[in-house]
């Protein structure tokens, strides 16, 4: 695929030698959009859906090596069942409808979370669609489902202690990482979050530690090439230290 469009201004103004390896996006912001609009939150997430396959599109275009996308949190459960429902319904139906899209593009399919919780239907087409891109060397997409990262850190430190056995050890940096549910890929460089909301959520705590924050006011079914052009554009700015002068 071409790596920019000289008909679309803004994206020629992305500097394509200091692209983002990694770009993490908390989506939020469709309920609000579905309120302003008098539906039910259910479209505002299925409008989110549509804004998924957007990003991924521009991702692949751009030759963006890592996404990961939060689509459903630890905390998430607590919303009504109604709702928790038609997440997972949306998320197998996406699957299954962006199979195409995934093999066209060589994308490949990740999940990170307390996978063994959720609803067996997603749980199926997640792992079908993970074993179905798993030699796709494109785009490495990645779904955080039932995730939590101090869960993941708390699952980290328990994988440490069973392989410890009842040897005292003394945990690395390096140990902790090695078990995250993101061990095969670098942390982000740039975090995402739409809606104006201007928090971590507990996603990625240990990952997003050196990470550029960009946080929009566009609501979640509203993000656009534009917006992610915007945020790209932004990031490239930013003069990344890591605790250097
Ligand atoms: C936050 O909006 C968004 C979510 C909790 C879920 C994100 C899910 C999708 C975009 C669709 C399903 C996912 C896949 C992968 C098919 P919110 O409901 O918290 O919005 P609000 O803060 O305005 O109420």
């Amino acid at each position: 695929m071409s790596s920019k469009s000289p008909r679309d201004p803004l994206l020629s103004q992305i500097d394509q030698s200091k692209l983002p390896v990694h770009i993490a996006i908390i989506m939020d912001g469709n309920g609000r959009w579905a309120k302003k609009r008098h539906f039910g939150r259910i479209r505002g997430h299925r409008e989110g859906v549509q804004a998924i396959r957007n990003v991924i599109k521009l991702c692949v275009k751009l030759a963006i090596p890592y996404l990961t996308l939060f689509a459903f949190s630890s905390e998430n459960w607590n919303r009504p069942s109604e709702e928790v429902n038609a997440l997972w319904n949306l998320l197998s139906e996406f699957l299954k409808k962006e199979m195409a899209l995934l093999k066209k593009n060589h994308i490949r399919l990740n999940a990170i979370g307390r996978l063994q919780h959720i609803p067996d239907h997603a749980k199926q087409k997640i792992d079908w669609a993970m074993k179905e891109t798993c030699s796709h060397t494109g785009l490495f997409f990645t779904l955080a489902l039932n995730y939590g990262a101090r869960d993941e850190i708390v699952d980290a430190v328990n994988q440490l202690l069973q392989i410890s056995g009842s040897q005292p050890i003394s945990v690395t940096e390096k140990m902790i990482r090695d078990h995250l549910y993101t061990r095969n890929m670098p942390d982000p460089d740039l975090l995402i979050r739409t809606s104006g909301e201007k928090r971590l959520s507990n996603f990625l705590l240990w990952q997003l530690s050196y990470s550029e924050l960009v946080f929009t006011e566009t609501l979640w079914p509203d993000f656009k090439d534009t917006d992610l052009a915007h945020a790209i554009i932004e990031y490239q700015k930013r003069h990344r230290r890591y605790g250097r002068v």
